[in-house]
């Protein structure tokens, strides 16, 4: 399997993109909804509301970073022919949701960064290392960065849904292996 994707599928370094992406997205759903929920006083999982939120923000930014590493990778390779059994409209749908999953990879943690910035909340980065605050206290920006941060959240699920929906009825429901595509494993001859 070659870095870069190519002709022949997905390269190593847009599924390991990708995983480790659709990992670090998955805690940051689940540690905001304990963060949000839980009061400043009580832990979940061993852990206090205060370094849930700080983990919320430090792998938000490792995210980030990984999804500039995502861009300029996509613009590298070529992209692989759609997989034949996608129709039109599907592909159709593919394309806008696509867009919209790398809208969120950026606006998420740039607007989550500005709301806690500009709110003077601030970021410790792996719970040790203060991140200058760039922006300085700003109300008004912080509550707009705040809205679109939990608007983006709606968002993008709604986009996940569309995308593993797709893609888990191609591959359990018409069984043609769609999934494979963004896997280790090298595709099975036609
Ligand atoms: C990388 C992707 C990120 C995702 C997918 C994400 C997702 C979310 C979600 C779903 C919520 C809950 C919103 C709600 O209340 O309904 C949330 C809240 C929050 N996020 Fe993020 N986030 C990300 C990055 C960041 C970053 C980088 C920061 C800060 C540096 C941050 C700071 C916050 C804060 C402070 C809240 C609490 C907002 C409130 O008071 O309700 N997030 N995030
Ligand atoms: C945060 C979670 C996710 C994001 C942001 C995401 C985003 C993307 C993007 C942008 C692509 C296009 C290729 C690229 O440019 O990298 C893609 C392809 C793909 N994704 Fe995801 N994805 C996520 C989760 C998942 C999950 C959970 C599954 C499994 C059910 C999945 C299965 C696939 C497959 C099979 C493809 C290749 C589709 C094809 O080319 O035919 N993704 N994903």
């Amino acid at each position: 399997m070659s870095l870069l994707n190519g002709l022949g599928g997905y390269g190593a370094l847009t599924k390991a993109l990708h995983w480790s992406i659709a990992g670090l997205f998955a805690f940051q759903y689940v540690a905001a909804s304990i963060m949000t929920r839980i009061g400043p006083a009580e832990t979940a999982l061993g852990l206090s509301q205060a370094s849930w939120f700080n983990w919320h923000k430090t792998i938000g930014l490792l995210a980030l970073g990984l999804a500039v590493v995502r861009l300029v990778n996509r613009r590298l390779g070529e992209l692989p022919p759609w997989a034949p059994t996608l129709s039109d409209a599907e592909r159709g749908f593919i394309h806008r949701a696509e867009q919209v999953l790398y809208a969120a990879m950026l606006v998420m943690p740039l607007s989550g960064f500005v709301y806690v910035m500009a709110g003077g909340y601030g970021v410790l980065l792996f719970g040790r290392f203060e991140i200058a605050n760039p922006i300085g206290a700003w109300p008004t920006l912080a509550t707009g960065a705040k809205w679109l941060h939990i608007a983006g959240g709606w968002v993008l699920l709604a986009a996940l849904a569309g995308h593993i929906g797709l893609v888990l009825r191609h591959q359990f429901v018409l069984g043609d292996g769609l999934l494979r595509r963004m896997l280790v494993a090298p595709r099975q001859p036609d």
